[in-house]
């Protein structure tokens, strides 16, 4: 009994509070006695803390207390060592966080926090990535559980034999996660009990690390997270302000906020690692390919590794008899790089997706057809058939909403005035995935439902998509349901990411909404309350593995000025696969910003980082470009219709991540299509073309 509900598009349910101000972030709620915390970042790269001055700090007006190793609450284990804070004299890298002043209003705790002094001792430090680093080595495995390498059939013959191929190497720069909100918390200690109101992707596991951390019991611990201002990986598990603003707390014993700066949160968030990578295709003369590699170097701190799973998007994207990827990793000198929206699988797509461009013009064949030449039968890493795989559709049907036909294949043969005009395309996965989760639904007795669980919804629409999920299964009218998320003491949730969210959790609503009506025969609203809960642990632990993905076909079209290299993007055009779409008003805007993201990384982003100094040069949003809504002219987002029942129970393949893969390689593309020259070197800034004799 469907009412229909999934489908329909919707506005957010808390819209309306927040474009009035309404809405409540981390750092908002009113907290009665409250002090404001402020960080100090190490100066130096490599060393140890010899020496802490807070004579001056503590003597200025309001200030409360500077926080550092020396004095800071004992945390009870490591759980990570990018949580191991104010624990040791020990500096990993620049900007770590060596302190934090807490004092009685925010600019007591900012001037504070300038007069601390810090002494250092310090050695040579190494901080950036080359392909020929005397440490590189190959990691175990690669995020989340990737082997970290793959081979079958045998490359370098396949390769060899071939009358067709491409060998190049792309470059990408580090990337900084820039959420609207940076990383923001409020942390009130009651007794032996810990409320914090947190910016965070998941609740549920930032209560477990805290938890351990503070040595409490689970039921100690609450976090809320009611309202958070993106995240795109940043804030998926607990990180450094969250336990700063704890530790500070517990040392002042006042409630503190602490909100991070845009400047402070360059680097020791976690920053997309940049990439070097290799990629050789060889294809017949009919463009069916015979061999792929592709290696990739990535980075990590000197105190945790993560290595990012760059190659593993070539392992299942197309069929070749031989075929070969590799991870090797470095670590350096640096804050730990973690996940930025589809983490390994755009970088890597970007990589893949231009040399499919560049053999699409070494064997004379369009760069559509030689996608559609290319498409697997069966997942070609596991050979297992896939849940779905509708990449042909998204290319085709994107092919004639964008009037690629038209095309002329021929690069630089467009001239518009001053501009060279170009296009591109590429394509795109993302693996779907779900995640345990519980709900609790309650039937009340004016005949209206309240479902609760700790979902996060980080701009999303997330709260929204799991309101229509739960009408659809009540089969009632979605007005009829009240929706609770954000906050620990609700049905455990896994975390907002790698794209598993709706996926994950309307699982669990959906079996707790059977689990309420089997409990309601007549379908007639209770005398009193009754409940239901749903815990998909075992379930989602049987289900059959077989190769499951969502798929995209990206088509750009740009002007290159040929006086300055300036690129413009005329416009953008994105064809998906995804499942079924629950709220199509939100998952619109899930695409185009996923897609807009790639933009900025293909023209924009990147961060630059002085050797000498081992620091961000770029680290604000003024020397730090993000594409902004000038430089996106024309931008669309559609979707293919796709049954999978193999999913989940909505049969969601989750869509906040598919929208930034091969949107950079779509760009490149065109504007190695407009110019005629191929950079492989991310971005694309006019640096890189102005002057190119190729452009006159
Ligand atoms: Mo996303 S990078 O998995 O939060």
């Amino acid at each position: 009994m469907s009412t229909g509900a999934i489908g329909q598009a919707h506005p957010r349910l808390e819209g309306r509070e927040k474009v009035t101000g309404a809405a409540r972030y981390a750092v908002e709620y009113p907290v009665d006695g409250v002090t404001y915390g402020w960080v100090v970042p190490a100066t130096v790269v490599r060393g140890r803390i010899t020496r802490i001055d807070t004579t001056e700090a503590l003597a200025s007006p309001g200030v409360l207390a500077v926080v550092h190793h020396g004095n800071a609450p004992r945390l009870a284990t490591m759980v990570e060592p990018d949580l191991w804070l104010l624990q040791d004299p020990a500096v990993h890298y620049r900007g770590q966080y060596v302190a934090v002043v807490v004092a009685l209003s925010l600019e007591a705790a900012r001037e504070g926090a300038r007069l601390v002094r810090v002494e250092y001792d310090t050695g040579p430090h190494s901080t950036v990535l080359t392909d020929d680093h005397p440490g590189l080595y190959k990691p175990d495995e690669v995020n989340p559980h990737y082997p970290t390498d793959t081979a079958e059939g045998d490359f370098d013959a396949g390769y060899a034999a071939a009358p067709v191929r491409v060998d190049a190497t792309y470059r990408t720069p580090a990337y900084h996660n820039n959420p609207m909100e940076p990383h923001a918390t409020t942390a009130q200690w009651t007794g032996g009990r810990l409320l914090v109101h947190d910016s965070n992707q998941g609740a549920s596991s930032v209560r477990a690390t805290l938890s351990e951390l503070f040595d409490l019991p689970r039921e100690s611990v609450r976090v809320i997270a009611e309202h958070v201002g993106g995240g795109f990986g940043s804030k998926g598990y607990a990180k450094a302000a969250v336990v700063l603003t704890a530790l500070a707390a517990r040392h002042v014993d006042r409630p503190v906020k602490l909100a991070l700066t845009r400047q402070q949160i360059f680097g020791p968030i976690g920053y997309r690692t940049p990439t070097i990578q290799r990629v050789r295709l060889a294809a017949d003369t009919d463009g069916r390919l015979t061999a792929i590699s592709h290696d990739a170097i990535s980075q990590t701190s000197m105190i945790r590794e993560f290595a990012e799973q760059t190659a593993v998007y070539t392992r299942s994207m197309y069929a070749a008899p031989h075929r070969r990827t590799t991870h090797r990793l470095t670590r350096l000198d640096v804050p730990t790089p973690f996940w930025m929206r589809a983490p390994g699988e755009c970088p890597g797509a970007y990589a893949l997706e231009s040399a499919m461009d560049e053999l699409a013009v070494a064997v004379g064949i369009d760069p559509v057809e030689l996608r559609v030449r290319n498409d697997p039968e069966v997942d070609p890493d596991q050979g297992k058939p896939f849940t779905s795989r509708n990449l042909v559709a998204c290319l085709r049907e994107g092919a004639r909403r964008f009037g690629w036909a038209d095309r002329n294949p021929t690069p630089r043969s467009r001239r518009e005035g001053r501009f060279l005009v170009g296009s591109g395309m590429a394509g795109s996965a993302y693996p779907t995935r779900s995640r345990p989760s519980s709900a609790r639904v309650t039937a009340r007795p004016d005949g209206g439902f309240l479902v609760q669980i700790n979902a996060t919804d980080i701009g999303t629409g997330a709260r929204t998509a799991l309101w229509l999920v739960a009408a659809d299964a009540l089969g009632v009218p979605p007005e009829r349901i009240e929706i609770r998320i954000g906050d620990s003491d609700l049905p455990t949730a896994p975390l907002a990411g790698g794209s598993m969210g709706t996926s994950s959790w309307s699982w669990a609503v959906i079996r707790a909404c059977a689990a309420l009506r089997a409990k309601l025969p007549d379908g007639r609203p209770p005398d009193a309350e009754v409940s239901a809960e749903a815990d998909t642990t075992d379930e989602i632990g049987e289900q059959a593995a077989l190769p499951r993905y969502a798929y995209g076909a990206q088509f750009v079209e740009v002007r290159v000025d040929t006086t300055t290299g300036e690129i413009r993007l005329n416009r953008m055009l994105g064809v998906f696969a995804a499942g079924r779409i629950v709220n199509p008003t939100t998952a619109r805007s899930q695409l185009i910003g996923g897609m807009t993201m790639g933009l900025s990384m293909a023209l924009h982003e990147g961060g630059l980082l002085d050797e000498r100094y081992g620091d961000w040069v770029n680290h604000d949003l003024a020397t730090y470009h993000i594409t902004a809504c000038p430089d996106v002219e024309s931008i669309e987002a559609y979707w293919v219709d796709e049954h999978d029942d193999e999913l989940n129970l909505a049969g969601v393949k989750g869509i906040g991540e598919i929208g930034i893969v091969g949107a950079a390689a779509a760009v490149a593309n065109a504007v190695y299509h407009a110019t005629g020259v191929r950079i492989r070197d991310l971005p694309i800034q006019l640096d890189k073309l102005v002057g190119v004799s190729e452009l006159a």
